[in-house]
């Protein structure tokens, strides 16, 4: 029998990780299908419940739906307790168990594929949002001499930072407290490159040799990337291997094997330029 996979998602039909997944199962020689399914977005549960009972072994799940399929899961992983989200699921017979690969994607990427170690090195995670809460602790986990977390809405950057003073002193605040200081890598968790929006940042953020890196990927450059390299980044990424890598990571787990992810990024990458 097949083992059936998906990700669910609202919108989901843009959605990359079909591919990818079928790349990395053709590659480890795994037999399974893999699918994009659109749940209603007041019908998530429904559809889950939907695919177990039709055989589904375990699922992606992508905007917006992270923090409800948190709640759906009768177990998590640590990780993804911390994150407050799960974008991966595995139907087991004692019932859901959820995690979150999305930040061992992002450092992956940033110290394997950019080969960019994070260890002593000063960060500033712009956004405070899912997607710079998933990231936080797995990149204190890399141990890095600083964690700034700004964000537009500053009471969102403190009350993020207090969610993690259990693991170490994180700074927080609005744009313009990062002004007079400087970081080895700036992480763009916001989602104003959607809106094609640049964010406010003061000058002289980025440090000698530092590295910027926009979550956020698509046809060319992000706003943020654009802007990072007119401040004097001196590598700027986008985040086109995090999804590659979160995907492997979500592999591994259902499936027990670690698939090489280079040449899925690289497909990937011709893909999105054609
Ligand atoms: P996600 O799950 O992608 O993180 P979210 O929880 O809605 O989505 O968070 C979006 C993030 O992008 C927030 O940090 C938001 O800032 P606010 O908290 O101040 O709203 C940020 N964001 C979105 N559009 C932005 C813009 N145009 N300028 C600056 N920040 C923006």
């Amino acid at each position: 029998m097949t083992d059936r996979y998906c990700v669910f998602g609202n919108p989901v039909a843009h959605s990359r990780s079909p591919a990818i997944h079928a790349q990395f199962a053709a590659q480890c020689g795994q037999d399974l299908t893999y699918e994009a399914l659109l749940a209603p977005l007041d019908g998530f549960a429904d559809a889950v419940a939907r695919f177990v009972a039709a055989g589904g072994k375990g699922a992606n799940v992508t905007v917006p739906f992270k923090e409800e399929a948190f709640r759906l899961c009768q177990r998590r992983s640590a990780r993804a307790e911390r994150a407050g989200a799960v974008n991966t699921l595995c139907f087991n017979a004692d019932g859901i168990f959820g995690d979150n690969t999305d930040g061992a994607g992002l450092v992956r990427d940033i110290e394997v594929n950019l080969a960019q170690p994070l260890a002593g090195r000063r960060i500033l995670l712009l956004g405070a949002g899912g997607a710079a809460r998933g990231v936080i602790a797995p990149l204190l986990a890399c141990q890095p001499t600083a964690l700034f977390i700004a964000n537009r809405t500053a009471d969102k950057a403190e009350a993020l930072a207090r969610a993690f003073a259990d693991i170490v002193a994180v700074d927080a605040g609005n744009y313009a407290k990062t002004a007079g200081r400087s970081f080895d890598v700036i992480i763009n968790a916001t989602s104003a490159s959607l809106a094609g929006e640049a964010l406010p940042l003061p000058p002289g953020l980025f440090a000698p040799g530092s590295l910027a890196y926009d979550m956020m990927y698509g046809k060319g450059e992000t706003p943020f990337m654009g802007l990072a390299r007119a401040q004097g980044a001196a590598c700027v990424a986008d985040g086109l291997g995090m999804l590659v890598e979160q995907a492997a990571e979500a592999f591994a787990l259902w499936r027990g094997v670690r698939p090489d992810s280079l040449p899925v990024l690289a497909a990937l990458r011709r893909q999105l330029a054609g």
